[in-house]
């Protein structure tokens, strides 16, 4: 083995195929998406949401696909998410949501990325920095998501700190905690809070160029007045459930589909897969996909999810192991090695859509595409 290893140069990449599990991304769909958006937010700046590789969507191919259109910014959580845009080209405005530690910032500045104050400790680590290693900052103020940026009541007391920092202040911001309820007051509250900390800072002669709050349920219900940009995820990859997403038009873009690698027929009473939780109640044909738990398809799937052939729909039985799963078909379909079965389709109401999978499992769309991990290869048409 030693020998071969030594003799054999790595392949450039891995072949896409090798395993055929494929999340197929609609890049045509993403931009109607997008100008859906652009339309719902009344000419806003939009900056997309990108993070953690586009909810699983391909950071690059998505970013690449809305630089082409426009977009004011991308968001993202980490600083190396930031870079490896940069890297593959981005060149528009990137807001990274996260905490940087200090010693990050100077390669922050050299690339050009905006960074989010996340807290008061934050601000005065900035103030030190910020005039050696100069970077974009959105100030972000706790509204009342409760997780990161200044409470309201820390405002007045860091009003001179901010000041100092006027000259690399780009943009306020704020973060909806329910702004997708049917009940909006406490979205109105946040609204309330965000407006008068913005007040705040005017009457301190502190101004910005960008000022948002909305993400895309904030957007898709109107909660913007005064804003001049939107931060917009999920909306982009059509996976709002709000009736507002259906009326603007929004909808999925990614498909995941899976290569049989085994089809065959089994008797009654034939068990299958760990614990032998399926035991076939009658003559079927049983077909083996190349998907697993490992892939980013959630164990907790197994005997609840289902799987689509030539428009019909058809159980996934037993365990979902590691490296692959299961699914039942009556004896009369015949499905063969090496045809696929889809896994997540973008029609809504199917019983396999994201949304459909993600009720199944009792969580939100995001969890489904944001599993789908580096072993799925993916396809950007
Ligand atoms: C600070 C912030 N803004 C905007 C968004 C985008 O949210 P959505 O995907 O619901 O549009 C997120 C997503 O988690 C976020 O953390």
């Amino acid at each position: 083995m030693s020998s071969v290893s030594k003799t054999l140069a790595p392949p450039a990449s891995l072949p896409q195929d090798a395993r055929a599990l494929i999340a197929r991304v609609d890049l045509g769909r993403l931009v109607q998406n997008l100008h859906a958006m652009e339309k719902v937010s009344k000419g806003l700046g939009l900056l997309a949401v990108v993070k953690a590789d586009a909810y699983g969507h391909g950071a690059v191919q998505v970013a690449r696909a809305l630089e082409a259109e426009g977009v004011a910014g991308y968001c993202v959580a980490t600083l190396s998410e930031a870079l490896e845009l940069r890297h593959e080209g981005i060149s528009s405005p990137i807001l990274v949501f996260g905490s940087i530690r200090p010693e990050s910032l100077p390669m922050a500045a050299v690339h050009g990325i905006d960074l989010t104050v996340v807290s008061e400790g934050h601000l005065l680590e900035l103030s030190e920095l910020v005039p050696q290693h100069p970077v974009g900052l959105h100030l972000k103020l706790d509204t009342g998501m409760g997780r990161s940026g200044l409470r309201i009541s820390e405002l007045g007391g860091c009003i001179d700190t901010i000041r100092r920092l006027q000259p690399w202040l780009r943009g306020v911001m704020g973060h909806f905690a329910a702004a997708e309820e049917p009940d909006t007051r406490f979205t109105q509250v946040q609204r309330s809070r965000f407006l008068g900390g913005l007040a705040q800072l005017r009457d301190a002669g502190i101004t910005v160029s960008q000022v948002h709050h909305a993400n895309s349920a904030g957007c898709l219900r109107g909660f913007t007045e005064g804003d001049t940009h939107v931060r917009c995820g999920i909306s982009l990859y059509g996976l709002s459930d709000l009736d507002e997403a259906r009326q603007a038009g929004l909808r999925p873009i990614l498909e995941l589909s899976a290569e049989v690698f085994r089809s065959v027929l089994i008797p009654a009473g034939t068990t299958v897969g760990y614990g032998c939780t399926y035991v076939a109640p009658h003559p079927v044909r049983l077909v083996t996909l190349n998907c697993g738990y490992a892939d980013g398809f959630s164990r907790a799937l197994a005997n609840r999810a289902w799987a689509g052939f030539r428009g019909a729909t058809y159980p996934v039985v037993g365990q979902v192991s590691m490296d692959s799963l299961t699914v039942v078909v009556p004896e009369s379909v015949n499905i063969r090695m090496g045809e696929s079965m889809v896994l997540l389709s973008r029609e809504p109401k199917d019983p396999h859509s994201v949304a459909s999978t993600a009720r199944l499992l009792g969580t939100i769309p995001y969890e489904i595409t944001c599993a789908l991990n580096r072993r799925v290869a993916r396809d950007h048409a």
